[in-house]
């Protein structure tokens, strides 16, 4: 069998397991097996696949086919433009929280000095990202998990810019105290009700404590949002992720917080609702 047969092979498995994306998922996979890059990829399929390899492929599309994540399996995820390490101790980043990211960096790249957290950091796909793009900023990363912040930290030292970040266990921005430029959050946001209807990749796979947010999903944010009132500077900017039907709540529940503050909500590229912007 050559490489190529063995990509189309695994591709159709995938598709009649109802994948997403099965083509590039088998393909991730078989880079991963072989220790190659794409081009090289692409340069060996018509070679044979050597039996050993083909075994240990077979092994990894067993675990896809289970539905534990790509990134789990493979051992890290991009984001926004950087490699993290993923594993079960932290949400696997998403693109969608690039949003955030990019809001922060247009805001703060000419600023002299950033003092900035982020709350809830999981994995710290936004506090390195944001650590990595502003060299003027010191980032104070908070999460509940231990787990997490050990992940979050290793990302940190693994992109060179864990010298500029604090890692913090505690719930939300109790531990921290004075004022800051910027509050960044992607905080859990799931409705209950939706969690128990996750893909199993999600809700077996990912912990619960990333996801999982009270009756509406707006409670985490909505405490978060009565504490930042402590903690954001004059001037300030905080960025809240939010599902695409939370957008109103939220905005209403940062006017009352910050009654003089500018308040809008971000869309995402799909064009939905998905992040809070408060301008202090
Ligand atoms: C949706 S995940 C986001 C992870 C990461 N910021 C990202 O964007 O990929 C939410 C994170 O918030 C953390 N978390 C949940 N409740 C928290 C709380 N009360 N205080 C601090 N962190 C919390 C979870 O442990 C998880 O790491």
């Amino acid at each position: 069998m050559t490489l190529a047969e063995a990509l189309r092979e695994a591709s159709t498995r995938l598709l009649k397991a109802g994948i997403d994306d099965p083509r590039l998922e088998a393909e991730v996979l078989l880079r991963h097996a072989l220790g190659v890059e794409r081009q090289e990829l692409f340069a060996r399929l018509q070679e044979p696949f050597g039996l050993k390899s083909q075994a240990s492929y077979e092994a990894l599309i067993d675990r896809r086919l289970a539905h534990e994540p790509t990134a789990h399996i493979i051992g890290h995820k991009e984001f926004f433009g950087l490699d993290f390490a993923c594993s079960p101790a932290a949400l696997i980043p998403r693109p969608e929280t690039e949003l955030l990211v990019e809001t922060a960096i247009e805001q703060f790249r000419e600023r002299g000095s950033v003092l900035a957290i982020d709350v809830g950091t999981g994995s710290g796909a936004i506090a390195v990202s944001l650590a990595k793009h502003l060299p003027q900023a010191r980032v104070a990363a908070i999460d509940i998990s231990a787990a997490a912040l050990a992940l979050a930290r290793r990302n940190g030292l693994a992109h060179c810019v864990a010298s500029r970040i604090e890692f913090v266990r505690g719930s939300l921005l109790e531990p921290l105290s004075g004022r800051f430029d910027l509050i960044a959050a992607n905080l859990p946001y799931i409705p209950s009700r939706t969690y128990n209807a996750l893909l199993p990749e999600i809700r077996e796979h990912e912990p619960e404590v990333a996801l999982r947010a009270g009756r509406r999903g707006t409670a985490i944010n909505e405490v978060m949002l009565a504490q930042a009132v402590d903690h954001l500077a004059p001037g300030g900017l905080l960025l809240a992720e939010h599902a695409w039907n939370q957008g109103r709540r939220l905005r209403e529940a940062a006017a009352g917080h910050f009654p003089t503050a500018g308040i809008e909500t971000r869309r995402d590229l799909a064009g939905l609702e998905r992040l809070l912007v408060v301008r202090a």
